[in-house]
């Protein structure tokens, strides 16, 4: 397995390039199965997880190319298998992106389960909650969800109980090709959801209140091939911007969008950096001292529960204390003995960490759990003393394309070591 050993204390200059957004990619990718015409997806990251979801769709029948040079990915063909297997799915949870699509479409499918993870056990109760409104009928047998729709889908009102980016996802994919008006209620903001509504857009798709909470489709019988550009990674902006602010340095992150960084931009600034809107993306620096600040994790726009790590490392080297609260998964702390490791003084009570900043960490070797987590440990190598080795970085390449490439661009001292 992969290391990535890097030595901190170095500020970071210059420009990043910020890719397409890994959680933009996987449910357009998945939108590729209600249409048999081809679905052209630019700046389309090279990802893990990209991969894995074009393994899914291949052997659901579909042809997926992508064009690394041009960052384009093509993807045509009918669905000719409607089963999404257990070794895939287990690998990827946002597989179950498919099922609403090939419910949609072709009135059944048969999709693994997809467990927990390393962050929580993630059910998908709200998925099928919905696509039951709508008349599917699901049945759970020997870990799979199998859904028949035989008249096909009709459109209803669906109110989420909990606001959840993937069922919101999977039931807008799904009302697309109902019979008849859908309302989602309570539906998720991110701005995923609405460069996914825009594609469905481009394809046919009828949709109404794109940005808000109450998404309005209107059904249509069929859906054609569209190109779209896929939106830029708000997550790996604001990695890097905390890259930049752990450093003391000042980087562009090119093709990043303000208005997406949410209440991560407004808490950067409390901390002390500075997160401004350039002509080609956000500029971020930091010319004093870091400030603890407590943040909670909401949906958009509220602070991104998968930011909540990286700031956590921010916060580990500020002056002052900070309180993280995670309100959206329940076990997205494995970063913190890690980070205690390296010097840092967090203390975990329940839902909420108590941040006591030190002035400086001390480099170790460190185990990464899950992606978030990974670059976490990442960032805070950035501003330790020594080395830091972060093994199981196979975490990282699931949605940080060419991570160590982009951060040694703009000085940062950071190798792979294969394993
Ligand atoms: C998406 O996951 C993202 N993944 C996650 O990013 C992100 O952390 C999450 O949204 C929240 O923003 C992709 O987009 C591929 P949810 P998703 O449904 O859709 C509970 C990363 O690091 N819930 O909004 O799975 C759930 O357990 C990943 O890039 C139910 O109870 O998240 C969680 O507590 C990690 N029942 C909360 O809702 C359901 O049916 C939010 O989950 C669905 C969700």
């Amino acid at each position: 397995m992969d290391r990535i050993r890097l030595r901190g204390g170095r500020p970071l200059k210059g420009t990043i390039p910020i890719g397409g957004a890994k959680n933009a990619a996987l449910p357009l990718m998945a939108a590729a199965l209600l249409t048999d015409g081809p679905l052209v997806l630019t700046n389309a990251p090279a990802l893990d997880d990209t991969r894995t979801m074009a393994r899914l769709l291949e052997q659901h029948g579909l042809s997926v190319e992508h064009d690394l040079g041009a960052r384009t990915m093509t993807l045509a063909g009918a669905a000719t298998n409607l089963v999404a297997p257990y070794d895939l799915v287990r690998k990827m949870r946002a597989s179950v992106l498919v099922l609403g699509p090939l419910l949609a479409r072709f009135g059944e499918a048969k999709v693994s389960l997809p467990g927990g993870c390393a962050i929580g056990t993630r059910p998908v109760d709200l998925h099928l909650k919905g696509l039951e409104q709508m008349g599917a009928q699901i049945e759970l047998d020997s870990g799979y969800m199998t859904a028949r729709a035989s008249g096909g889908l009709k459109g209803a009102k669906v109110y989420f109980t909990q606001v959840s980016v993937g069922a919101t996802e999977n039931l807008l994919m799904a009302a697309t090709l109902a019979d008849g008006m859908s309302e989602l209620v309570n539906a998720a903001r991110e701005p995923e959801i609405d460069d996914l509504a825009h594609c469905l857009i481009a394809m046919g798709a009828k949709i109404e209140g794109i940005g808000t909470d109450r998404l309005r489709v209107e059904g249509v019988k069929t859906l054609h091939g569209a190109t779209h550009a896929i939106v830029p990674d708000r997550i790996e902006a604001g990695t890097f911007a905390c890259a930049a602010g752990i450093t003391g340095g000042e980087v562009l992150l090119q093709g990043a969008r303000l208005e997406h960084l949410g209440t991560v931009a407004r808490v950067l600034r409390e901390a002390g950096v500075e997160v401004d809107e350039a002509p080609d993306g956000v500029l971020v620096k930091r010319l004093s001292g870091l400030r603890g600040v407590d943040v909670m994790t909401e949906p958009f726009p509220g602070f991104a529960t998968d930011m909540q790590a990286q700031f956590m490392a921010l916060m580990a080297v500020a002056d002052g204390a900070s309180m993280i609260t995670e309100t959206i998964f329940e076990n997205r702390f494995m970063h913190v003995p890690e980070m205690n490791r390296m010097g840092a003084r967090i203390n975990v009570h329940g839902s909420s960490a108590i941040v006591r900043g030190v002035s400086r960490l001390s480099g170790a070797p460190v185990m990464a759990t899950d992606l978030r987590a990974s670059v976490s440990l990442i960032l805070a190598g950035l501003a330790a003393g020594g080395d830091t080795i972060v093994n199981r970085v196979y975490h990282l390449d699931r949605g940080y394309e060419r991570l160590e490439a982009k951060l040694a661009a703009v000085g940062a001292d950071i190798e792979r070591i294969p394993g």
